[in-house]
């Protein structure tokens, strides 16, 4: 069964409950037309998309597919262009070439785009000598400069982030639908920098034999391989609730109610709370939830978020992504791994290796180390094969322009790099050659693990 007859819920329902990191207005009629304004406005998936996915999370939760969920810590209005919407989906689609090559799999591939520009954050207010004012939330709540007027919460940025978001999705169909994730040319993902990139022999290598091996199988079928629309899906982290409430539709000849904003809405590590908003929200959308744990999460609240997130337990309904830290995940990841098998709960565990290893440099740059990053994931496979489970898949932030945001990785950037290409507003990605990198480390442990 599904979770549609969970009793008591609401799209509104969440009200009733503490919601931890929601912006807050001060001019509530304008908030109110926004709102009834947002309601009206067609969704930007379909729930035949969403069920979709979340088949596709049940294959993966079997073993018979792998989740490759990535893109930018927070998107930006300003980021919303042909280059840097295609040049995230050309990494996302290189990633999953060498991912699908090299686990022999098929890769779930979900971007964390259209739709992600809500952060949380750990405190209210950022003060700057002497200065006090709103953090910045996200590009859907409030602007990133530091003055008063920025930082003041804005409901129509909500409208703005819902037609940016239509405007993505409908380019990274468009170019789905043209062919642009065609095996046959993966030329079209060839991002220019990388032209002088170590890695870009390896790359080759791979593209190259995967072409022979195609044009192998269309001479002994006569048929034309990999023929169909590619699936990708969208996900962001469903943190403002007035906005998810206005998202959340009933669809004829569907029971229930599901979030058409996004294909795979997830909550945050800060809003993973038992009795709160969030939770509360996601338990009654059908669509496929993902939760962040991390070294704070105890055994017994991950056993409650599972009976209330998936009491029926639905294949494909709930994906674990567990963010830990390298330092800490061969400690805190067995207890809710033993957790998750003493409900018999299907889940699908997912690494996100980035968020347990942000670290500040003494000049107040926010950074990660790709040996870190790289630490944590191999550590997940390590620890889920010694508890007899499996890791199902990786979330990282990183992006197809050539930041200089993470430390180390083949061009070994130093902290002196860092200023050259600094770009994010948020958390430190990624670039393009950091994620292919590591998405070939993940085949070479996969490899030595297998043989
Ligand atoms: C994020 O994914 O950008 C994020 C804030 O993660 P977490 O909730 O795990 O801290
Ligand atoms: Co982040």
């Amino acid at each position: 069964m599904d979770s549609v007859d969970t009793p008591q819920w609401s799209p509104e329902s969440w009200r009733d409950k503490p919601a931890a990191q929601q912006p807050v207005y001060d001019e509530p009629n304008k908030l109110e037309l926004v709102l009834s304004e947002l309601e009206r406005l067609p969704p930007l998936v379909t729930s035949g998309e969403v069920l979709a996915l979340k088949r596709s999370l049940a294959q993966a939760q079997d073993g018979k597919a792998f989740l490759l969920q990535g893109g930018d810590c927070a998107e930006q209005f300003d980021d919303c262009t042909s280059g840097h919407i295609s040049n995230d989906l050309k990494v996302l689609l290189q990633m999953n070439l060498v991912l699908v090559h090299g686990l022999k799999q098929p890769v779930v591939r979900i971007g964390r785009i259209a739709g992600q520009y809500a952060k949380p954050r750990s405190t209210d207010l950022e003060t700057r000598q002497g200065v006090s004012l709103p953090s910045y939330r996200g590009d859907f709540v409030n602007g990133p400069e530091f003055t008063a007027e920025a930082r003041r919460p804005d409901p129509q940025r909500m409208l703005r982030g819902h037609a940016h978001s239509a405007m993505t999705m409908n380019f990274v169909r468009s170019l789905l639908d043209g062919g642009f994730a065609d095996a046959h040319h993966p030329e079209y993902w060839d991002l220019q920098w990388m032209n002088c990139s170590p890695m870009q022999a390896e790359y080759r290598r791979l593209v190259q034999a995967i072409g022979d091996s195609m044009r192998f199988v269309e001479a002994l079928s006569g048929d034309r391989a990999g023929g169909a629309r590619p699936e990708f899906y969208t996900s962001h982290e469903a943190l403002v609730l007035q906005y998810e409430q206005t998202q959340t539709r009933h669809v004829p000849r569907q029971e229930g109610w599901f979030n058409l904003s996004t294909h795979f809405p997830w909550i945050g590590m800060r809003t993973a709370h038992v009795d709160g908003a969030h939770v509360e929200y996601c338990r009654g959308v059908r669509n496929p939830i993902a939760v962040k744990v991390g070294p704070g999460t105890e055994s017994d609240q991950l056993k409650r978020l599972i009976a209330i997130l998936n009491p029926t337990n639905e294949p494909g309904r709930l994906t674990l992504i567990h963010r830990m830290g390298e330092g800490n995940i061969e400690y805190h990841l067995p207890p809710l791994i033993a957790a998750v098998r003493q409900e018999g709960a299907r889940v699908l565990w997912c690494c996100d290796a980035m968020h347990g290893n942000t670290e500040t440099l003494g000049n107040g740059v926010k950074t990660r180390r790709f040996e870190n990053i790289r630490t944590e994931l191999e550590r997940a496979f390590d620890v889920h094969a010694a508890c007899g489970s499996r890791l199902g898949g990786v979330h990282l932030e990183m992006t197809g322009e050539n930041v200089t945001e993470c430390l180390g990785g083949a061009r070994n950037l130093r902290e002196e790099d860092l200023a050259r290409r600094y770009r994010t507003q948020v958390d430190p990605r990624l670039n393009c050659e950091q994620a292919l990198e590591l998405a070939m480390l993940i085949v070479r442990k996969h490899s030595r693990d297998a043989s």
